[in-house]
């Protein structure tokens, strides 16, 4: 047992809850405005390190999109790595890394507005605020075509996406602070490789306040959507790892807490070596980076939130690891429809390195433009996979649920359905046209009123919150951006659209109840048709 157990303490999570739904009446009475010259810098630019660029000349990635973003082939195992392991020990080369890191977090459009110009990056994220960092911990890397110097040096690095480089923070391996952190996670202490991802809060909350604690896993579950289908085209194990020893990570990473702090991280590739033994010291450094903004300032509900969900020590990593319970859920009361995901031979082929760059979100749907309910079914099928995650064991249930009002789907009943992952069909829980309905819940958006469908994240916070404390509303944020970024690339990959998008909380459920009573809504997203390019407008 932890010594505070902090993490038990579960009315904390609920008060962050509760105090950052959106409803009607909290959007009409919020007085927050867009403090225009206080906007954040979207970067983290240390200003004393050197730099070290990243190769820039690297491969397309060719497998096809829909195939790598539903791949639990390499990570979804049961998390033993074990030393019986007759495969191959893939160590990621710098190129593969600088792949991962561009298709995951690097600059991939750059757009003219009359206010200045925004740098779009390879995954959504909510107002193009960007607040999340990623940072390198790993041993000396040394590709195939290596020569008898490493590709890189062991060492922790930043990854700084403005000048595709990396900058080194300490020299010597330290996987194991890692290691431990983790409770000895075996995906962990086996990888050559861990990538940190980190949330700065003012980045963000400039603009979406306290709600920002939420985005920080909505933001980086897009992020690694990308990234675990990067690596699946790569060949390269990789799994999701949310259980650690937050200040042992946060002071590996140097990190001021009271404004950056480490959300999550991914295992990459596998050795046969563990982790050398962890220095026991780590010395505080003082590294000067940019300022974000003449002013920032702090919303103490997220750092609370933050603290509550916070693991103090190995044992209770060791004991919050795992997977949920099965659901109780009722038998379904409707009508069961099942998928018809297309087939290897008939879905799209395009691959996920073109997918990636073509991505973006869709600011206007095309009304009345329909997607084929074999094109839904395989956006449905492909995203809903097993994600291989520490929170998650393979066939496991996901924590959040999908319900969806579907508009404009080719021989679907226009209606409000929940997806039965168990059967792969979707239930119809009421039939009718409810355009206007998915707008209102969408914050009165004109976005889910005119895609072809709108699909809403729902959760058993009750159940999360008792098998995973507090921790388990950060692993439902991230799980939910995870999922949702696959769907970006879904639809994208079949030549659709898709764009992420906020909701009144309540409504949501309200809408979706008696089925859903009792559960919260988690993450929202639209797909459907884009309609020709307008004037682009930034928000959400
Ligand atoms: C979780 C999430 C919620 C979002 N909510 C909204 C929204 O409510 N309204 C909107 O117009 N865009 C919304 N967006 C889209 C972002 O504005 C968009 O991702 C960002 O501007 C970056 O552009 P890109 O996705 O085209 O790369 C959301 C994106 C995400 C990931």
């Amino acid at each position: 047992m932890g010594v505070a157990m902090r993490n038990r303490e579960t009315a904390a999570g609920w008060a962050y809850h509760d105090a950052t739904k959106h409803s009607f009446q909290s959007v009409r009475h919020n007085a927050h405005f867009l403090d225009w010259p206080n906007k954040p810098l979207p970067f983290k630019i240390y200003t004393t390190l050197d730099r070290i660029e990243l190769p820039r000349e690297v491969p397309p990635l060719d497998m096809p999109a829909l195939e790598a973003i539903s791949s639990g082939e390499w990570g979804a195992g049961s998390g033993e790595w074990g030393a019986e392991e007759k495969t191959i020990f893939p160590t990621p080369s710098l190129k593969d890394l600088a792949q991962i890191l561009y298709y995951s977090a690097g600059i991939t459009k750059i757009k003219n507005y009359s206010g200045g110009e925004i740098m779009f990056r390879a995954a959504s994220c909510t107002g193009a605020l960007y607040e999340i960092e990623l940072y390198l911990v790993c041993g000396d890397l040394s590709g195939p075509e290596a020569g008898p110097e490493a590709d890189l040096e062991a060492g922790v690095y930043h990854f700084s996406p403005h000048d595709f480089s990396l900058r080194r923070l300490r020299a010597d391996d330290y996987r194991g602070v890692i290691g431990r952190a983790t409770a000895g996670e075996s995906s962990v202490i086996h990888a050559p490789v861990m990538i940190i991802c980190t949330g700065v809060y003012w980045r963000n909350a400039w603009k979406y306040q306290a709600r920002t604690y939420r985005h920080f896993g909505w933001d980086n579950g897009t992020m690694l959507a990308n990234l675990l289908a990067t690596a699946t085209a790569l060949n390269l194990p990789a799994r999701v790892v949310m259980g650690f020893v937050d200040e042992d990570v946060n002071r590996l990473l140097n990190l001021d807490t009271d404004r950056e702090v480490a959300f999550s991280m991914v295992s990459l590739g596998r050795t046969s070596a563990p982790s050398p033994e962890a220095p026991a010291e780590i010395e505080q450094l003082v590294l000067e980076t940019e300022p974000l903004s003449p002013s920032e300032v702090d919303y103490p509900a997220m750092r609370e939130m933050h603290a509550a969900s916070s693991l103090d020590d190995e044992d209770e990593v060791r004991q919050w690891r795992g997977a949920m319970p099965e659901p109780k859920n009722p038998p379904p009361q409707g009508q069961l429809i099942p998928l018809k995901p297309l087939g290897a031979d008939r879905m799209s082929r395009e691959g996920i390195g073109s997918v990636i760059l073509k991505r973006g979100s869709t600011r206007r749907f095309a009304r009345g433009g329909s997607v084929s309910f074999e094109q839904f079914s395989t956006l449905l099928y492909r995203s809903m996979q097993d994600i291989p995650a520490d929170f998650l064991d393979a066939g496991a249930p996901h924590l959040n649920e999908l319900y969806l009002i579907v508009h404009a789907v080719d021989g679907l009943q226009p209606g409000a359905y929940a997806l039965d992952r168990d059967k792969w069909a979707i239930e119809l829980i009421k039939a009718g046209e409810f355009r206007k309905e998915a707008g209102y819940l969408g914050l009165e958006q004109a976005l889910p009123a005119a895609a072809a469908a709108t699909i809403f994240f729902v959760a058993d916070l009750n159940a999360i919150f008792e098998r995973f404390g507090n921790r388990g509303y950060r692993a439902a944020q991230l799980e939910s951006g995870i999922i949702g970024g696959k769907m970006y690339l879904a639809a994208y990959a079949q030549g659709f659209g898709a764009t992420g998008l906020t909701f009144y909380d309540d409504d949501v459920i309200e809408f979706f109840s008696p089925r859903a009573q009792g559960k919260s809504a988690v993450f929202h997203i639209a797909i459907g048709k884009s309609a020709k390019r307008g004037m682009e407008v930034i928000s959400g």
